[in-house]
């Protein structure tokens, strides 16, 4: 069954809608980068058909020709609402947000906020490679402080990564991921308030970036600012992951009442950056895009069930805990013995793409992350292509 043409009911998992030929028609970068004998379990896109409400309201836009510059808070609003309904966030406060064009450049501007050119920034390793090439790009010093080996964060590692950071001088801050890409944790309240702690202890600015806040489930995660403590916090949050919008630009940035002064400071020209019809289409999605979110987080359980059981029975040497959240699975194959880059090797010999762990920094040789948001037949047919390549 192929719903391209017709509309899917909210209810319907949307993983299961199109077909791989469909797929194969796609020109983004998941479907374009390798040939057609690559199954491309990579980059974070969706393989799913767009939530309706986001196809009338965009499709409404272009017909009307409401194809100009973004303005107005409706996005900001949805959000808000969306928070206090789902997470029973009910702070989220529109006049202490911005639109910015995507959560990258949302976390470029919200870093030179607070931080300036050689200063040093904290990441969780192993985490989105995207982070060091920002940070690298914006003159920022990288400082990891790993993940534990339960993929969540070691506040002990924390403590004294700020220590050291500090004591070299400089601002420093904290690019948290949360939840974090790519082991799929969902940090704790008490995890956040430690966080928090250490920050205000050492005098570390956190700016929390929260795309795949709304792949959680919904009583398990807590927003960074929602946190006591976090008053001087800076979030960034966006529908593009949870709806697949990241061609349809434009996230929040978002500030605790002590940084409300800061982010009014952002230069005019940064909300030039987002599409107004991103805006249109991220504010469709989070104001009555919920139900179809829902069946995809029904089906996003369901393929992590479905890897676990094909991984255990094909290859039983890759470890893979199930995550809490996002469509990301981290798969461990030291076990294999194929060295650092097990990725390049199933992408040679099993035509299965998967990213390269070890461009995740400290913690990533050795893994590779497997996109989960696919078709389940896919994934099956992935796992045994890979099994069959050994
Ligand atoms: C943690 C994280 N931040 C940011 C992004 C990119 O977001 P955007 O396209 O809005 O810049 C991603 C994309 O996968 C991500 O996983």
């Amino acid at each position: 069954m192929d719903s391209l043409s017709e509309p899917i009911a909210e209810h319907v998992d949307p993983l299961r809608a199109l077909t791989l030929e469909t797929l194969r028609r796609r020109t983004s970068m998941k479907w374009h980068t390798y040939p057609e004998d690559v199954l491309p379990l990579w980059v974070a896109e969706l393989d799913v058909p767009l939530a309706e409400p986001i196809i009338q309201a965009v499709t409404d836009a272009v017909r009307l020709g409401d194809t100009g510059y973004a303005a107005g808070s409706e996005y900001a609003t949805a959000l808000a609402d969306f928070a206090a309904e789902r997470w029973g966030w009910h702070s989220l406060a529109v006049e202490r947000t911005a639109i910015v064009p995507d959560v990258m450049q949302g976390v470029v501007e919200m870093l030179k906020l607070v931080t300036g050119p050689g200063d040093r920034v904290v990441v969780n390793s192993p985490v989105y490679p995207p982070f060091y090439m920002f940070l690298k790009h914006m003159d920022r010093q990288v400082v990891e402080a790993p993940l534990g080996a339960d993929h969540r964060i070691d506040l002990d590692v924390l403590a004294d990564t700020f220590r050291t950071a500090t004591a070299a001088g400089g601002r420093v801050a904290l690019l948290l991921c949360s939840p974090h890409n790519p082991t799929g944790t969902v940090h704790t309240e008490a995890e956040l308030a430690a966080v928090a702690g250490l920050a205000a202890e050492y005098g570390v600015r956190v700016v929390a970036d929260e795309i795949h806040a709304p792949l959680a489930p919904p009583d398990r995660f807590v927003p960074y600012l929602s946190v006591p403590g976090t008053a001087d916090g800076l979030s960034l949050m966006s529908a593009s992951k949870g709806w697949n919008l990241a061609g349809l630009k434009a996230a929040l940035a978002i500030a605790g009442p002590d940084a409300a002064e800061e982010l009014a400071a952002l230069p005019e020209e940064v909300s030039h950056g987002p599409s107004h019809v991103g805006v249109i289409a991220h504010t469709a999605a989070l104001r009555d895009g919920v139900g179809w979110l829902d069946a995809l987080l029904a089906g996003l359980a369901a393929n992590r069930r479905l890897l676990a059981d094909l991984l255990a029975e094909h290859l039983p040497a890759v470890r893979y805990t199930p995550a809490e959240s996002t469509y990301l699975a981290w798969l461990d194959c030291r076990d294999l013995g194929l060295g650092d880059h097990p990725a390049a090797y199933f992408l040679d010999r099993a035509k299965v793409a998967l990213t390269c762990g070890a461009d995740f920094g400290t913690g990533g040789a050795g893994h590779a992350r497997l996109n989960l948001g696919t078709h389940p037949d896919i994934v099956t047919d992935a796992i045994r292509r890979m099994a069959a390549a050994l």
